[in-house]
């Protein structure tokens, strides 16, 4: 079966008619979806272990990105996320996207410097040196054309006295990379401290991963957006987002509402990356990571950038079974790719929530499925949730005490 993200009727099918058929066009087997973390491997993973938290996995459809179909696979709790992204994704014909090679900056803190930028300037001159030392830690990276790259210096001015904030720009391939950058800080500190005639004291890694951006833009039909007001409401709404930092904090919620969902679904560190993309964000003012424009034909031009350290290997994307279901369903080939995968989910992730917005409002979209958790919880099962679901929904009155009244009359 040919590969395509453009499942229509995804929605409609069964947990187990949808497993069917991406085990058809993926090659995956049964065993695939039974992928689970085990309360043994958890206890190995983290201290103190007593239970495990589970999280949705749902599948956004109808991505196309740089000529290429992908089903992306997305861990979140919040209803209309995974479809409000594959709404957006059938609104144009592709998402372009890139990502810079994966280089990490790790710091050391120097402290107590005398001549802070004579300093600066031993540590550059002996930057052959530092790097040598740093790739001694990690021949395999290196052996795969990773490895420390290069060595960047300022002088800060602190309450404490200047110090120098040594940066070691480190290729970490298709790891998230932190383990290999902390490493290598630490293994380099010593001989960094000497050069500068100072004290070491941190040596970590820095999630604002300039180095490491992606970025995704992609055209998107005006008329299936709703029109040219909606396209304009579309605009101005990004407009309050650049100028209100009140404002621009929920917008980049939205973005990020698609991405994380994707990094956790893959087993990556969403802390990290959450930290790159709000310091990114508040770099020459808090600003919006999308922005949005109209061409000629009145359709709506989209684009977004921000860090992304994403890794294919390593940390929890090789020992969570569920990360590796994920990288198996996207099959990208490197953590580049799966960064741009993320950046055009998080373009389409902010542009359905500012379409809602601009239009119905949000609230339409999330009590739909709101509502059929309530009939769940009110008893409802198989037809009955769908039905009870709808009659909250058209009542506005989404709550179980309703839910439970519209069942009985229904049953008797
Ligand atoms: C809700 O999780 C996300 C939104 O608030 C994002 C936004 O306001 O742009 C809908």
């Amino acid at each position: 079966m040919e590969k395509t993200s453009k499942l229509s009727g995804f929605y409609k099918l069964s947990v187990e008619e949808r497993r069917k058929k991406l085990a058809e066009m993926l090659e995956l087997s049964e065993e695939d979806f039974r992928a689970a973390l085990t309360i043994e491997s958890a206890d190995r993973m983290i201290e103190n272990v007593i239970a495990l938290v589970q999280l949705p996995l749902g599948i956004a459809t109808n991505f196309t990105i740089n000529g290429r179909d992908y089903l992306i696979p997305m861990a979140i709790e919040e209803p209309s996320v995974v479809a409000a992204a594959s709404n957006i994704a059938r609104m144009t014909k592709g998402f372009h996207a890139t990502a810079d090679e994966p280089i990490m900056i790790g710091q050391i803190q120097i402290t107590d410097v005398k001549d802070p930028f004579a300093a600066k300037v031993r540590v550059i001159e002996k930057k052959k040196e530092i790097i040598e030392r740093a790739n001694q830690c990690d021949p395999i990276l290196v052996g795969l054309g990773g490895g420390a790259k290069d060595v960047e210096a300022r002088v800060i001015d602190t309450p404490s006295g200047p110090m120098l904030i040594v940066h070691l720009l480190v290729n970490v391939k298709d790891a998230m990379g932190a383990n290999a950058v902390n490493t290598m800080c630490e293994t380099v500190a010593p001989f960094v401290a000497e050069l500068a005639q100072g004290k070491y004291l941190l040596r970590i890694i820095s999630n604002l991963a300039m180095h490491r951006l992606a970025r995704a833009w992609a055209v998107f039909d005006k008329d299936m957006l709703g029109g040219e007001e909606v396209v304009d409401g579309i605009i101005k709404a990004f407009e309050f987002a650049n100028a209100d930092p009140f404002r621009c904090a929920t917008h980049n919620k939205g973005i990020m509402n698609g991405i994380d969902a994707l990094v956790i679904a893959t087993g990556n560190d969403f802390r990290a990356i959450e930290a790159g993309a709000h310091t990114y964000a508040s770099l020459g003012g808090y600003h919006s990571l999308t922005q949005y424009s109209k061409n000629e034909d009145g359709d709506l031009v989209g684009s977004i950038e921000l860090p992304i350290a994403c890794g294919t290997i390593g940390g929890a994307t090789s020992s969570n079974p569920v990360a590796k279901l994920s990288l198996k369903i996207l099959s990208v080939k490197s953590s580049q790719e799966l960064a741009c995968v993320m950046a055009s989910l998080g373009l389409a992730q902010n542009l359905a929530a500012l379409r809602a917005l601009a239009s119905e409002g949000i609230q339409r979209g999330h009590m739909e499925l709101h509502a059929r958790n309530i009939a769940i919880m009110a008893g409802a099962v198989g037809k009955e949730i769908d039905i009870v679901a709808e009659k909250m929904a058209n009542e506005k009155k989404v709550r179980v005490d309703r839910a439970k009244e519209i069942l009985e009359e229904m049953r008797k």
